[in-house]
């Protein structure tokens, strides 16, 4: 029986190791490595040969069943040269592809037309050249085209017509020539061919378009027919060409002055309620809290792109594709506003969501700032979430972060009872036991020097194992706090820090000793006026320990002596006097024991609670553990 079960058991682990290994699509994979044999780029791409291209390549989607690739994004990963023939053009499944913001040169290569999935393609901001493929048929499922701010020249094909499903269609930029082809494309909503070398008239069917679809070019509307319109005229001539208009000719003036003031009209009504039906639909879409990154719009800084690019700064290990331009259109909830900054939950193009921290002031040079960055970005550990990019400009400073669905330990405890599940125990101690371990590893970085500065529940976030994972870190010490002092005094701060700047290790302590009394009893240190170091103080003092509980907790059974050792440890990590407080690395050990010690003795009667360092201070700091702010 025994036998058998294991025999059993090895087949379908063999038939799973099988399916694991042919169960990823191969060609796709080859044909991305030799493309990315045969390209240059300046930004880290994690393709290895020997990791699964669906699940862990930058950049790259598969289809739901792992069959093919459908998206490949590499916007802004400085892509030097041209597009090696013969290698992208091998993922038959591809529907999105993008390449803008690099530095792509050369032609597009004529074997894309056996993309014949494709919907979406975004070459935009690069430097290819010469024509585009006169046969673009093969391209038939094409929603959208954007080829902006290129060198293509030679005359836009007529075969544009043939792609019946698209809908936006960029060509901005470029340096095409000859005339604008009739596109009786009825699907077509946007239209671009403005800055090229196009001459004629614009066809009838693309009318509809605002002129400024077509300003930059040399260009006339069909039924501005030709001659008289008098400024063309050298104005020596005009007094005596205008002596012989004819009255015919003066009444062909008025009726055509009228046409043409009528289609203007029109036109104008058109894009008046276009752009109002628009603005309907993207208010009806977007959720009232959403909002732009920028209240104005504004630009991007007008250096050279390979400087706009180098600047966004990404950490080995991220597998995300954006640059700064899509950070900066995307939809961005703001999620809490800090002592630090403003932290926006950004919804991204390909539906990857990040969290970002715009930075209000930093108060250090772009050197040191960096090399913070740099400290902070290579942390990787599994309670400490990690800094995946940061981008640093003279007024402009983002950090960009995973982003958590179940929210932070703070909206996890204080959030609207109908949003949230009450937090048990278990979970709590997983909390407390993870945010420990990762302050220990951030204390052990910079040679042991490094500081977290802000401790507080909604920095505290759940990592997939539901262990505490501290996020924030490093900004105290290079930021300008914003929030007023007052607010800064109370809850998570030691009572030694003045300014936020001068944090230590044992600052941080003191905080996560706060952070360990917020999840015992449920409060938050940040309100209401109560200070609740000071509180569960006064509590234990008057020996009513069990009131400082959480009622939620109440109702799990046999905890009450973990909870009252947790207690404890709580109190240690915010004794007054700094030096008597625990170090992190200690700390990781009394929180970790708490479950041993009573899964071990446990049900045994002499349970003898461990006691912390200064915990038989507790009845004197406790009344001296108020700082009246100042
Ligand atoms: C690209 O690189 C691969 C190695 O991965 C090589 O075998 C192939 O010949 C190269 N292809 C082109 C088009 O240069
Ligand atoms: C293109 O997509 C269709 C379904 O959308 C699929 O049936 C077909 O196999 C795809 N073509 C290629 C070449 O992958
Ligand atoms: C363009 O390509 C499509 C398919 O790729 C083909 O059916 C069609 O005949 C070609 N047209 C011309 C004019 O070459
Ligand atoms: C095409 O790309 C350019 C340059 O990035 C951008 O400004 C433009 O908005 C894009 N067009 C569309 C329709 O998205
Ligand atoms: C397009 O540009 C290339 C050089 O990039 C040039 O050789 C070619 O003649 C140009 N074609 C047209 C139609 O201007
Ligand atoms: C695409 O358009 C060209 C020019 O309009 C035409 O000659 C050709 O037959 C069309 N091809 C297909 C596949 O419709
Ligand atoms: C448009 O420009 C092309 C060259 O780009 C030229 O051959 C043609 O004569 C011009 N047409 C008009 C109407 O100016
Ligand atoms: C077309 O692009 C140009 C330059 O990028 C821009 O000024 C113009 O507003 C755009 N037109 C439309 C209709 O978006
Ligand atoms: C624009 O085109 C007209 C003829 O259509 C031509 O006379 C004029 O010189 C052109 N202007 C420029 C700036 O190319």
């Amino acid at each position: 029986m025994g036998k058998f079960g294991f025999l059993f058991r090895s087949v379908i682990f063999f038939g799973l190791c099988l399916l694991h290994v042919y169960g990823e699509p191969w060609e796709d994979k080859q044909a991305l490595l030799d493309f990315l044999q045969n390209t240059s780029h300046s930004r880290y791409l994690n393709w290895d040969q020997n990791t699964p291209l669906c699940t862990s390549w930058t950049g790259v989607t598969c289809d739901d069943r792992q069959i093919g690739v459908i998206a490949l994004r590499l916007p802004g990963v400085g892509i030097r040269g041209s597009i090696p023939p013969n290698t992208l053009s091998r993922l038959s499944f591809l529907q999105t592809l993008s390449l803008r913001n690099n530095g792509i040169s050369g032609v597009v290569p004529s074997d894309f037309s056996r993309l014949s999935n494709l919907t979406s393609l975004y070459l935009q901001s690069n430097r290819f050249s010469g024509p585009l493929p006169l046969n673009l048929s093969a391209w038939h499922n094409l929603v959208v085209l954007n080829l902006s701010n290129n060198n293509f020249n030679g005359s836009i094909p007529l075969s544009l017509s043939n792609l019946t499903q698209l809908t936006t269609l960029d060509l901005s930029s470029n340096s095409f020539s000859g005339q604008i082809p009739d596109l009786g494309i009825p699907s077509l909503r946007f239209l671009n061919f403005s800055n090229n070398h196009l001459n004629g008239s614009i066809p009838n069917s693309l009318l509809r378009f605002p002129s400024s679809s077509f300003s930059g070019n040399n260009v006339t509307s069909k039924e501005v027919a030709i001659p008289p319109i008098p400024s063309s005229v050298p104005p020596d001539s005009s007094v005596h060409k205008a002596k012989k208009i004819s009255e015919t000719a003066l009444l062909g003036i008025i009726i055509g002055g009228a046409a043409v003031l009528f289609v203007m009209i029109a036109v104008c009504m058109i894009v008046l309620w276009s752009s109002k039906k628009s603005k309907q639909q993207d208010s009806d879409a977007e959720a009232q809290k959403t909002e732009k990154f920028y209240s104005k719009k504004k630009r991007l800084p007008t250096e050279s792109r390979e400087e706009k690019n180098a600047r966004i700064t990404f950490f080995e290990g991220s597998n995300m594709a954006f640059d700064l331009e899509d950070l900066l259109r995307a939809s961005a909830e703001v999620l809490g506003k800090g002592m630090f900054g403003t932290t926006y939950k950004a919804a991204l193009e390909d539906s990857n969501t990040v969290v970002v921290k715009r930075l209000k002031e930093v108060s250090v040079g772009k050197r040191e700032y960096e090399q913070q960055m740099e400290i902070v970005g290579n942390i990787k550990h599994e309670n400490v979430a990690a800094l995946r990019a940061y981008y640093y400009s003279k007024d402009e400073n983002l950090m960009v972060y995973d982003y958590f669905r179940q929210g932070s330990l703070s909206t996890m405890l204080h959030g609207k009872k109908e949003n949230r599940l009450p937090l048990d125990w278990e979970t709590r101690l997983k909390i407390a036991i993870g945010a420990a371990r990762g302050l220990a590893h951030i204390h052990s970085q910079n040679g042991g020097k490094l500081v977290h500065g802000n401790i507080k529940s909604s920095n505290i976030f759940l990592n997939p194992q539901n262990y505490g994972c501290v996020s924030d870190l490093g900004l105290a010490t290079i930021v300008t706090p914003t929030v007023p002092p007052i607010q800064r005094i109370i809850g998570y701060r030691a009572p030694e820090i003045t300014d936020s700047r001068k944090a230590t290790q044992l600052s941080d302590v003191y905080s996560f000793g706060v952070l360990i009394l917020e999840l015992l009893t449920g409060k938050t240190p940040l309100g209401e006026g109560t200070h609740l170091v000071k509180w569960v103080y006064s509590v234990v003092r008057e020996e009513w320990t069990a009131e400082v509980f959480d009622v939620e907790l109440l109702k799990f059974p046999n905890i009450e002596e973990e909870m009252v050792t947790m207690l404890q440890l709580g109190m240690a990590c915010t004794e007054r006097v700094p030096e008597k407080r625990p170090k992190m690395s200690d700390v990781v050990k009394m929180v970790e024991d708490i479950r041993r010690e009573s899964t071990d003795t446990h049900p045994s009667s002499e349970v003898s609670t461990p006691t912390p360092t200064g915990l038989s201070h507790t009845g004197e700091t406790g009344s001296s553990t108020y700082v009246t702010p100042q």
